[in-house]
């Protein structure tokens, strides 16, 4: 159905702010306006969308969602469950998704069999940034192991550097712990900490490695106390005043947005030992069925969105990569590439993100980032107790 000219915009809730997602959102505003759907912007600040969360469940239990939201992972489960969010099955179908899109993309978007978001990009979490121009000038390749990491940090330390950029926000220490996990435990642990049932995989020994190696990580910034958002500990990656930053590849899309260019300014690659590993994060938009549900537009901005000229301009601006199977990867800068080609390879371990709500739903998401925080900011608090409350979130959680 083609939307009249006279159509409403539509009400879009996300958490985009910063200047990466800033510009990523216009594309898709910019894209969707020259094809007749008009945007109309509802952002809620705050690193990894916790504000953006909350003010979304008061909107629709006060009845008035907005049109679109930025609903991703598990939460949507809950939602579609609620008959809350239009099916896109006729949209897909004619947009051939299930050929054109990975698996695992489909899979996230879909609840019993149907498909409910549209999928914007795919995120790596196990990201590692570097500062090139650092590496170059104390001559430092990038770290592949913990030790090359360590050896790094001395050498970084040494010419006043700080190794790495750190902040203790809960969802970003949620970000960085979830990479480790992958990096101590293996994917097949990681795959069972990450599933509702597996909850007795949070004793095994290798979470409370995974602990240890949080704290010897937070320890490679000087700065006691740092609540900074995410963008600040860009900045000093930028800057050169910190070497490293582990931080999904958001941060990359940063960095770009600051004029900052892949292979010179700043490399990135895996976070030691996950080289190969796709820890992932999928943004998608579920188009909300409200007191004036609009489904024509809403079905339209989900059939532009998945569209491979939205895909190519959104994902280059985000720092994501695009979730179809049929682009071109030569147009994906050397992170990205690596990225899209990870998720491209037959067999190779795609993990989804606990702390950006790939496999956890928002309040175990919330009491893992309080644990850790508390285990971060007192050093009384021993691994084998901060994991045992993660093991007891998890029980109770388990279906
Ligand atoms: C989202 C990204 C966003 C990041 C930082 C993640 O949960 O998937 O799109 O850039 O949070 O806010």
């Amino acid at each position: 159905m083609i939307p009249s000219a006279h159509a409403a915009p539509l009400n879009v809730l996300h958490w985009w702010t910063s200047d990466s997602e800033r510009r990523a959102a216009d594309r898709l505003v910019q894209q969707l306006g020259a094809q007749g759907i008009e945007w109309h912007d509802d952002a809620i600040p705050g690193g990894g969308g916790g504000a953006a969360v909350k003010v979304l469940t008061g909107r629709v239990l006060a009845g008035e969602a907005p049109d679109v939201a930025q609903v991703i992972g598990r939460p949507l489960t809950d939602w579609a469950g609620l008959g809350l969010v239009l099916p896109l099955d006729d949209v897909a179908q004619r947009g051939h998704w299930r050929e054109k899109m990975f698996p695992v993309v489909l899979q996230t978007v879909s609840r019993g069999g149907r498909v409910m978001a549209a999928p914007l990009g795919v995120h790596r979490i196990n990201t590692l940034l570097l500062n090139h121009r650092v590496l170059e000038r104390l001559r430092l390749s990038p770290p592949r192991s913990w030790d090359d990491m360590e050896a790094a940090a001395r050498v970084m330390r040494a010419h006043h550097v700080t190794p790495l950029a750190w902040s203790d926000e809960p969802w970003q220490l949620a970000t960085v712990f979830e990479t480790v996990l992958l990096a101590e435990g293996g994917p097949k642990l990681y795959a069972e900490l990450a599933s509702t049932t597996g909850w007795s995989a949070w004793h095994d020994p290798r979470v409370a490695a995974a602990l240890r190696r949080l704290r010897w990580l937070r320890d490679l910034d000087d700065e006691p106390t740092t609540e900074d958002p995410w963008t600040a500990s860009a900045r000093r990656l930028q800057a050169g005043t910190a070497g490293m930053l582990i931080m999904g590849d958001w941060a990359r899309g940063e960095l770009q947005a600051w004029g900052e260019r892949a292979g010179t300014d700043f490399d990135c690659v895996p976070v030691p030992r996950t080289a190969g590993m796709h820890l992932y994060s999928i943004d998608t938009l579920a188009m909300l069925v409200g007191r004036n549900a609009q489904r024509a537009q809403q079905e339209r901005m989900a059939e532009i969105i998945a569209q491979p000229a939205t895909q190519m301009a959104y994902n280059q601006a985000k720092g994501s990569v695009p979730v179809r199977t049929d682009i071109d990867p030569t147009q994906l800068d050397a992170c990205a590439r690596d990225s899209w080609q990870t998720l491209a390879q037959p067999g190779a371990p795609l993990l989804p993100s606990i702390a950006h709500r790939m496999a956890a739903v928002e309040s175990v998401r919330d009491a893992i980032g309080e644990v850790l925080h508390r285990f971060i900011k007192d050093r009384g608090v021993t691994a084998q107790e901060a994991q045992a409350q993660l093991a007891s979130i998890l029980r109770g959680a388990a279906q």
